[in-house]
């Protein structure tokens, strides 16, 4: 078997509630990899939790737990997220399992057999919140340290320290001569003016076990753990490396022969994150791999952060989208398609409760709902569900429809795959005003023409569902029961006109989304 297309999210801090940006993350990702296996790939989706570091620790003691239950009663929370969201992952890492350690354990020794390590007396301040060391230049120009630093110490102690500086200009080199690596654009633009107008210097990977228990200790000095981050990006390795992926062992297998059951998926082909981690990904951990002799990941994809009514969210004042909330009460599908539909990929978005629930009502209710329940009501009454003999007055623009969605997913344009899919619901609503087929219905003599527009309308829902399975996969399916259809929408090749067979009785029309602002409170 080749190796697979894999796709990792960020891991997120296991000391905090799931809100709307962590959900969008995992959306997109899961619609990624699922039009990936929609159109034949083999995908191995990756999210998981980041579990070590001062704050974790903070919090348990606070709440008189050790380190470890706190963690395990809080991961409950974040996996019912992955179900509730629908996503397909392959695997959940967790940062405290004992695959993930050994193999942050064994990069740790061998970068350190190889001298990428040294360690040296640092006099100088430290940020308690970030958990990070600053210098001069971090201070405003007035000289204070802002806010988000919280709290301020000078700090005296050795710790190990990375060679990283010594990779700048090979990182440079590679993101110029790889315009794919950092996506989008802008993002790109920023590191790049980053890696040529700043000098880059070592990364302290360690922090004192006196100070800080709750980590990976380093193999070669025991009073010391990982620094949380050097931990965390290693998730993308270790579980494939655990899992015997011959492009991920360290040292690398010389002669790497995959064995039947392991894994093939390193290097990755998207890591999803957020604009604020931007620098982790594409400087920190290509640099780290390159010093490990691993190859490096094929895309760093970074989205932008939400806002909710223009405001940052935030917990203290109120202002946050709860997604298990929105979820219960306007369902799954109607959170996925919203977050898609609404913000591309790399610039920021605002959520508004007005925005949701417009699209919901527009593009849900009355497009793609109506346009099923319409076609199969008419079915049901005008021909007692019964497909008529084929017809291909739709077929191009559902042909055009399916061949501009795969363009967009292809670039990971997500939102306008689903623009793309919707000029074929607005197409197949206005035939529906066009044909009339209400009024053909009354008149014996226009009988074969009622038969080509219901062959039209429902032939144009099926397409629609394998469109949308990577998005609404719910929804797709629901589509597809009513249309009486076996199998699953998941499968690209089914997006072809003609799919419905003359004869074939359709099922029962059942409301995809009812309309809330009908509903009486
Ligand atoms: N643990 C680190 C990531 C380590 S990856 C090796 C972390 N965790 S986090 O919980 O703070 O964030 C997880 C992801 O959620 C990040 O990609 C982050 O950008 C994203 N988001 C957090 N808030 C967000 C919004 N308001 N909007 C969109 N995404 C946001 O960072």
């Amino acid at each position: 078997m080749g190796k697979r297309f894999y796709i990792t999210t960020a891991i997120d801090y296991v000391n905090g509630a799931p809100h709307l940006g962590h959900a969008y993350e995992k959306v997109l990702a899961d619609v990624i990899a699922r039009a990936r296996r929609s159109m034949g790939e083999d995908v191995f989706f990756l999210t998981g939790l980041d579990e070590h570091g001062q704050k974790v620790q903070q919090a348990a003691q606070a709440e008189g737990k050790d380190s470890q239950t706190y963690c395990d009663g809080l991961a409950l929370q974040w996996q019912e997220l992955t179900r509730v969201l629908g996503l397909s992952n392959d695997d959940f890492v967790r940062t405290t399992q004992a695959r993930h350690r050994e193999v942050v354990q064994a990069v740790l020794s061998r970068l350190h057999a190889e001298g990428h390590f040294y360690k040296e007396a640092y006099d100088g301040w430290y940020s308690v919140k970030e958990e990070t060391f600053l210098t001069d230049k971090d201070r405003n120009p007035d000289g204070t340290w802002d806010a988000r630093w919280g709290n301020v110490v000078q700090l005296q102690e050795a710790n190990w320290y990375f060679r990283m500086g010594r990779h700048q200009q090979w990182l440079l080199e590679y993101i110029e001569a790889n315009p794919a690596f950092v996506q989008p654009e802008s993002r790109r633009n920023e590191i790049l003016g980053f890696l040529r107008s700043e000098k880059l210097g070592d990364l302290c990977i360690s922090r004192p076990r006196a100070r800080l228990g709750w980590g990976i200790p380093l193999p070669f000095d025991p009073d010391y753990v990982s620094y949380v981050w050097f931990d965390a990006l290693l998730n993308y390795y270790s579980v494939p490396a655990a899992a015997g992926d011959p492009a991920a062992q360290i040292p690398p297998a010389t002669d790497s022969k995959t064995t039947g059951s392991a894994l093939a998926a390193w290097p990755a082909d998207v890591h999803l994150l957020g604009k604020d981690i931007v620098k982790f990904h594409a400087v920190y951990w290509p640099i780290m791999l390159h010093a490990l002799g691993a190859p490096l990941p094929k895309t760093i994809l970074a989205h932008g952060w939400w806002q909710k009514d223009g405001q940052k969210m935030s917990k203290t004042t109120g202002n946050v989208v709860d997604p298990f909330s929105v979820i219960t009460e306007w369902g799954l599908d109607a959170f996925r398609y919203y977050v898609v539909r609404e913000l591309a990929i790399g610039p920021d978005g605002n959520w508004t409760d007005d925005s949701f629930k417009s699209r919901y009502n527009a593009e849900l209710a009355n497009g793609l709902g109506n346009l099923l329940n319409r076609s199969v009501n008419m079915l049901n009454k005008y021909r007692d569900g019964v497909v008529p003999a084929a017809s291909r007055e739709l077929a191009a623009d559902a042909e055009a429809a399916a061949r501009e969605t795969a363009d967009k997913l292809a670039g990971n344009d997500l939102q306008d795959a689903l623009v793309a899919i919707w000029s074929l619901v607005n197409r197949a609503n206005l035939y529906v005003e066009q044909t009339k087929p209400f009024s053909l219905a009354k008149d014996p003599a226009q009988a074969a023409r009622l038969d080509e527009v219901l062959y039209n309308l429902v032939e144009s829902c099926r397409v629609l569902a394998v469109l949308l399975w990577p998005f609404i996969p719910g929804t797709s399916e629901k589509i597809f029961a009513q249309l009486n259809l076996p199998g699953t929408p998941g499968d690209w090749r089914l997006a072809t006109w003609g799919g419905l067979q003359p004869g074939h009785k359709v099922g029962a029309p059942i409301p995809l989304f009812p309309r809330k602002d009908l509903v009486k409170k």
